[in-house]
């Protein structure tokens, strides 16, 4: 199958370009670079079935410009502005780089034909709701963050967008993605933070925030064995972890695994990080177990796992 992975070059789609590479498909990966790293692909440059396009999917002339080059079966629309805490300060961003390469890769895939895709949404389109279990019928989704209300507005489209055309859409909800090639979050921050300072580590927060992480493979492999829904219109999934983790905690196994001892932990204090943060959420995911699938890492095991991975440089 020719598969187009939008934002193939970031810390997911990167671990997705490989997976469907090693499956044997085509793979067609476009990015901006202005969070993905040609580090991150650069070992599948020589692949015959690997091909790169250096575009804006915001860019309407670009994006149609590559489906006239490589018009796909499926389309993998990762691209986004993952990092919440810049939209924060600059909402124009979301607008961009999540909302509008929606958009405009929708109305490609209407020009061209297209009639399969993938979306990466988030647990952020909820919003703040930590007294409940969140299923996909969780009623008044009420983002607290641009990025979530900019996911939100994706969902929408893809939902109009399919029943007009006969798209058939899978929707993921994930919660916090973790593993080797991490380009932003917790984990990622604190091992910079401790690197430069192994005495002090400052925390956003109370360090309270509890949230499911989820290894980046296992949410690959979901991804795959459910990209062929056969159904039309939107297929919605929350995808996630047994159990959750708390701040503190993934500051203490990052401690344990650099062999820091008495690191004094600084924190900014309130519930959340920064604003727009949620600071805790549960899933329910009884949709997913049912259809098949089940995560093979918790939570604690999925941060113990990327951690060691982190430090060991592992990429892969
Ligand atoms: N990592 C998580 O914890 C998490 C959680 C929930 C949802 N998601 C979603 O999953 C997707 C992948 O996340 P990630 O963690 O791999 O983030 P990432 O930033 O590593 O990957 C996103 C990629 O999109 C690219 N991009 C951004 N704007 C673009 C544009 N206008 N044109 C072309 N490329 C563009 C970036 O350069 C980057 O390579 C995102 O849509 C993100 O919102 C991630």
């Amino acid at each position: 199958m020719k598969t187009l992975i939008i934002g193939g070059a970031g810390f997911i789609g990167s671990h997705l370009c490989d997976s469907l590479i090693n499956q044997g498909h085509k793979v067609g990966c476009a990015d901006n670079f202005s969070i993905g790293t040609k580090e991150n692909i650069e070992h599948l440059f020589e692949n015959k079935n690997f091909k790169l396009y250096e575009i804006d999917a915001a860019d309407r002339k670009k994006l149609r410009d590559l489906f006239q080059d490589f018009i796909p079966d499926y389309v993998f629309h990762l691209a986004a502005n993952s990092d919440i805490q810049a939209s924060a300060v600059n909402p124009d961003v979301e607008y961009r780089n999540t909302y509008t390469t929606t958009f405009e890769i929708l109305s490609a895939m209407r020009e061209y034909g297209v009639k399969k895709l993938f979306f990466a949404s988030t647990s952020a389109v909820y919003g703040d709701k930590c007294n409940i279990e969140l299923d996909e019928n969780t009623p008044g989704l009420a983002p607290i963050s641009y990025y979530g209300a900019a996911k939100l507005g994706c969902e929408g489209l893809i939902s109009a967008f399919s029943y007009m055309n006969d798209i058939q859409s899978l929707v993921f909800r994930f919660p916090n993605v973790i593993g080797p090639r991490l380009t932003h979050g917790v984990i990622y921050d604190f091992i910079g933070r401790l690197n430069k300072d192994p005495e002090h580590l400052r925390i956003l927060g109370n360090g309270k925030q509890t949230k499911p992480y989820i290894y980046v493979l296992d949410l690959v492999k979901a991804i795959l064995q459910f990209m062929e829904t056969g159904n039309r219109g939107v297929t919605l999934y929350n995808v996630g972890v047994e159990g959750d983790t708390t701040v503190t905690r993934i500051a203490d196994m990052i401690c344990e695994e650099m062999g820091l001892k008495n690191v004094i932990y600084e924190y900014t204090g309130g519930e959340g990080g920064w604003k727009g943060d949620v600071p805790r959420f549960r899933y329910c995911l009884d949709k997913i177990h049912q259809a098949g699938w089940r995560a093979e890492y918790s939570s604690d095991v999925a941060v113990r796992k990327t951690v060691q991975e982190v430090l060991k440089g592992k990429r892969d």
